[in-house]
């Protein structure tokens, strides 16, 4: 069959980016990103510490129609050269969700082309494919933050949940601890940064659930930890910080390698121990060098490739919701302009 490939603009505005792209491409040829524009709201956040729910759908409002138009003027393919629009459709922040989606099916209605409402953390699962040749079935670590799941990718739409975190998603906790150390928003990266100067064996941290079956995770008990050593030190130094950063960047990777181990043990059971499989790391915290580090270490050992998307397709972006968009256009799936926006939506009916 003859496959041509497709041209599609991607709308992110789930959580506090604003952000709009074009991909041109197929599963089966060459893709490329066309154009990936992206406006964080940091500076309308960082006074609160975090998300506000209402400050993030205004400011998708204001600026939204303005990257669309410079994601398009980028790319040079004009309107008439879109085959179709793929808009995050949840999970997130519903005001946000709105916004995003709306502007979508406007879009598609308008000009005459298919819609596809993206499953956002579909966005994040698929995303490495954009750049590199990953075939189904793949393990999947799927780390932001408002999500922690190990996921056995079986092709698009087709995911099978093999563990996730009971409490507090792996980026929510960074953002937390961050909190904790005063160590500015967003969280995980300045967390990351402490970390370069400390000591990560300094703060003996607990990690919670290794050594135990299954690949679920729990960060509750690894943040509370943090909080009690943190407050007996009274008021912190900067190598306070910069130690106990370390000392949970490192908590952290190994909870995560030790439950990456199960889970990889799981999926041989299930495509067999004689292939070698990929362990693909998606989602903010896999922007993360420490834990690449140290995933990278334990592929080796079990004969796993790892695969990555660099660090900007890590966040989030609309290059992964517009390359979803093509996944399943090229299936011949599509959505109807009635489609609703979702807070939450899980990827396989569990949640987590
Ligand atoms: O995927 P993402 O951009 O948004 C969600 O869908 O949640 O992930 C954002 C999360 C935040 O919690 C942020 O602190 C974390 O990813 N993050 C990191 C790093 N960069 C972003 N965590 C650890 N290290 C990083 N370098
Ligand atoms: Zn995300």
């Amino acid at each position: 069959m003859h496959v041509k490939p497709l041209t599609l603009l991607g709308i992110e505005t789930s959580c506090d980016e604003t952000a709009a792209a074009i991909i041109r491409g197929h599963p089966d040829l060459p893709r490329e990103i066309l154009s990936d524009v992206v406006l964080s709201q940091f500076d309308e956040h960082r006074p609160y510490g975090g998300v506000v729910p209402e400050i993030a759908a205004r400011a998708h409002i204001l600026t939204l129609d303005q990257l669309i138009s410079a994601a398009i003027e980028k790319a040079g393919c004009g309107w008439d050269g879109l085959d179709g629009v793929a808009a995050t459709a949840g999970p997130g922040l519903i005001g946000g969700v709105m916004v995003g989606l709306v502007t979508g099916k406007a879009i598609a209605a308008a000009r005459g082309i298919p819609l596809v409402g993206v499953n956002h953390l579909e966005g994040h699962a698929l995303s490495v494919r954009l750049v590199q040749r990953v075939a189904f079935p793949y393990l999947l670590l799927l780390v932001s933050g408002g999500h922690c799941q190990l996921l056995d990718v079986r092709g698009v739409g087709d995911y099978a949940r093999l563990g996730g975190s009971l409490d507090d998603a792996a980026g929510e906790a960074f953002d937390k601890v961050a909190k904790l150390l005063e160590l500015g928003y967003p969280g995980g990266p300045a967390v990351e940064k402490a970390a370069l100067t400390g000591d990560a064996k300094r703060f003996a941290l607990p990690r919670p659930m290794s050594g135990r079956p299954g690949c679920d995770f729990s960060f509750s008990g690894l943040k509370t930890a943090v909080r009690h050593m943190t407050t007996a030190l009274g008021a912190l130094t900067a190598q306070d910080r910069a130690d106990m950063a370390a000392s949970f960047q490192a908590a952290t990777a190994d909870v995560m390698t030790d439950r990456c181990r199960n889970a990889m043990a799981m999926f041989r059971e299930t495509h067999g121990a004689g292939a070698q499989h990929t362990l693909v790391v998606a989602g903010g915290v896999a922007a993360n060098q420490a834990l690449r580090g140290a995933l990278h270490t334990l592929c080796d050992q079990q004969d796993f490739l790892l695969a990555t998307p660099p660090p900007r397709l890590c966040t989030d972006n609309a290059a992964m919701i517009g390359w979803a968009g093509i996944e399943r256009l090229a299936l011949g799936l599509s959505d109807p302009l009635d489609i609703p926006a979702r807070a939450r939506w899980p990827l396989t009916g569990a949640t987590g």
